[in-house]
């Protein structure tokens, strides 16, 4: 198979780890006979750097025209500290995912057996846990207006908005998601409190009825944000909007036992984009410490879901499944023994060659 691949390394641990996941890439292409095309492309504070635009057109243009984008992580401590940057790294990112029209993020969570003892959480809690969390992605306060300062400054607001449409659409997919897996969806939303809440839990349920194998229940997002790491078993599929799926999935991965093991994909309108759900790290940038292993299982998903080539999918999980037992582990998941990101990365494509 021929294809083109969008790559946006970004900021701070991003170039590392996409390293490693582009040459797992090339393990899997030899090994299945396909030809991918990288195309390298600019987003985030080095965008920002050289040309003065997070999101710069050509990315865009290179994105559009790929049929997978993988990207690293971008953010940068100098903009972090200063509230008064007009342009911000991050900015580059929400553009990305509207001008894509990236609106359903998938995010998975699950445990490796060799690692449920490095979670915070005890073994009984999080052993078996496997959950999807489907994140909306362009809309509510991310992206709602108004929003701004008033003239004296002395007040900040900001928008959440949805419309009916928006959360059909992403529903749609967790609904879907739900009749391939366990049959249950979980929607999480504030709808004791919050207009946009009351919205979200009306359209699912008048959906509810074109999903009759799908048993459905509703949480309010504090009680599942207690519910998620005191009962990760129960869930199989969770939807809900843009910022509580934020929230919920870092939390999350605490079952998996590090920020450093979690893909993403995100689907949408146009290409889809697969990415390590981590930030940019910055404290860990250059240093070869990073765990490349989210990002080399985000390059899973995408042969997965972009592609529909599930072998290939399945040996790069295996490997990393197998690199993780035999303890060829970043310092995020062994602080006693740890290996670099290149040697973690060097393992897993000596496995894949191997296998
Ligand atoms: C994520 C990140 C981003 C978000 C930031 C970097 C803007 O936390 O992808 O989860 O809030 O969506
Ligand atoms: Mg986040």
């Amino acid at each position: 198979m021929k294809k083109k691949i969008a790559v946006l390394s970004g900021d701070g641990i991003g170039p590392e780890i996409i390293k490693q996941a582009l040459l797992v890439v090339d393990a899997i292409n030899a090994k299945f006979n396909h030809q991918f095309e990288f195309l390298h492309a600019l987003v985030g504070a080095i965008a920002i750097d050289a040309t003065g635009n997070p999101f710069p057109e050509e990315t865009a243009q290179i994105c559009l025209h790929s049929d997978a984008i993988l990207f690293g992580a971008i953010g940068d401590p100098k903009y972090d500290n200063n509230p008064k940057a007009a342009v911000r790294p991050e900015q580059g990112l929400l553009a990305m995912r509207k001008r894509l029209g990236l609106f359903a993020n998938i995010r998975p969570v699950f445990t490796y057996e060799s690692l449920i003892d490095k979670s915070p959480l005890k073994r009984e809690r999080i052993e078996g846990a496997d959950f999807v969390v489907i994140r909306e992605l362009t809309g509510g306060i991310y992206f709602g207006e108004p929003r701004g300062r008033t003239e004296n400054l002395q007040k900040a607001f900001d928008t959440c908005v949805y419309s009916k449409e928006e959360i059909i659409r992403v529903s749609k997919v967790a609904f879907e998601l739900a009749q391939k897996r366990r049959k249950k969806l979980t929607a999480v939303d504030k709808a004791n409190v919050l207009v946009t809440s009351r919205l979200w839990r009306e359209t699912i349920q008048e959906m509810k009825h074109e999903y009759p194998d799908v048993e459905l229940d509703f949480l309010f997002v504090d009680n599942a944000a207690m519910q998620i790491i005191t009962n990760p078993k129960t869930f199989d599929v969770i939807v809900t909007e843009n910022m509580f799926g934020d929230i919920l999935t870092d939390e999350a991965s605490v079952i998996a036992g590090s920020l450093g093991l979690l893909p993403s994909a995100s689907t949408g309108f146009q290409t889809s984009l697969y990415e390590p759900i981590h930030g940019s790290y910055p404290q860990a940038a250059g240093k070869n410490i990073a765990n490349p292993l989210a990002t080399i299982l985000s390059a899973a998903m995408m042969y997965e879901m972009s592609f529909q080539l599930i072998a290939e999918g399945a040996l790069i999980r295996k490997a990393v499944e197998e690199s993780i037992k035999a303890g060829i582990v970043t310092v995020d998941l062994n602080a006693t023994k740890s290996y670099s990101t290149s040697e973690v990365g060097a393992w897993v494509v000596d496995y894949i060659k191997k296998s």
